[in-house]
């Protein structure tokens, strides 16, 4: 039987690969130019800005126990309050201290919905929606996870060698708080979906290297839009990590 050990210990791996890619140590160690600083807020934007909706999948697909769990996290993400904004307008905020404008911001918030509607068009090789939830929260919780550990030290860069605002990088400083707590619940949350679905571990370590196969895939380049890397599987921690510039350098 799949332990929350065994679980914690993936999710660990995925997060310490990233945060020793090439490509994060360039961005922390502000050696990343301009463009590539602003290609790796897109990614962040375009992975996040509907967050909350994919939380929205997670919370459907488990009426359980730890439904409670998913539920706040469900609020948090759609905001409760002025004093608790959504977190895509906290991402409205990073983009403008980024240095994208409005026009270019109306171009992320298309592009972001443009990438929900192509996966769901995707077809994939997964047998039920229960298997088909489950990779979304597997993703899911593997972003909590890394961004509990990486999003603190992410915002330091951006701020100390790339100048950016630090009203900008409230998302990033939240994510470094609520995700430690959100990561340990998604544990929780992951053990009480194979249970309450009935997933056998060989059906879930299945679902785990589809998922890690996916995230190895370079992202599709999309010729045709305005967009230069909308990728076509579910948004992934390296793909967060990886934004198509960076990429390219750190494998020359
Ligand atoms: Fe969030």
């Amino acid at each position: 039987m799949i332990t929350a050990q065994q679980i914690r210990d993936v999710y660990e791996k995925a997060s310490s690969e990233f945060a020793g890619s090439a490509s994060y140590r360039h961005l922390l160690g502000g050696q990343a130019d301009a463009d590539e600083v602003r290609d790796f807020i897109r990614n962040v934007f375009l992975t996040h800005y509907l967050s909350s909706h994919i939380v929205a999948l997670c919370f459907a697909s488990l009426p359980s126990d730890a439904a409670s769990l998913l539920k706040e996290n469900l609020l948090e993400e759609m905001g409760r309050s002025e004093a608790e904004k959504p977190h895509s307008a906290l991402l409205l905020e990073l983009a403008r201290g980024a240095g994208f404008s409005e026009q270019e911001i109306q171009g992320l918030i298309a592009d972001a919905r443009q990438q929900v509607a192509i996966f769901c068009a995707v077809r994939v090789p997964l047998p039920t929606l229960r298997e088909l939830c489950l990779a979304v929260l597997l993703e899911t919780v593997s972003f909590e996870f890394m961004l509990s550990r990486c999003s603190g030290p992410i915002a330091a860069a951006l701020l100390g060698h790339y100048a950016l605002p630090k009203r900008a990088l409230q998302w990033f400083e939240l994510h470094s708080e609520v995700d430690i707590r959100h990561a340990e619940e998604g544990l929780q949350v992951v053990l009480d979906y194979l249970n309450f679905h009935q997933i056998t571990d060989s059906s879930f370590e299945h679902i785990l290297d589809s998922s890690h196969d996916a995230a190895r895939r370079p992202p599709r380049q999309d010729t045709s839009s305005r967009s230069r890397s909308i990728s076509f599987e579910f948004p992934s921690v390296k793909r967060l990590a990886m934004p198509s510039k960076v990429a390219r350098k750190a494998t020359r």
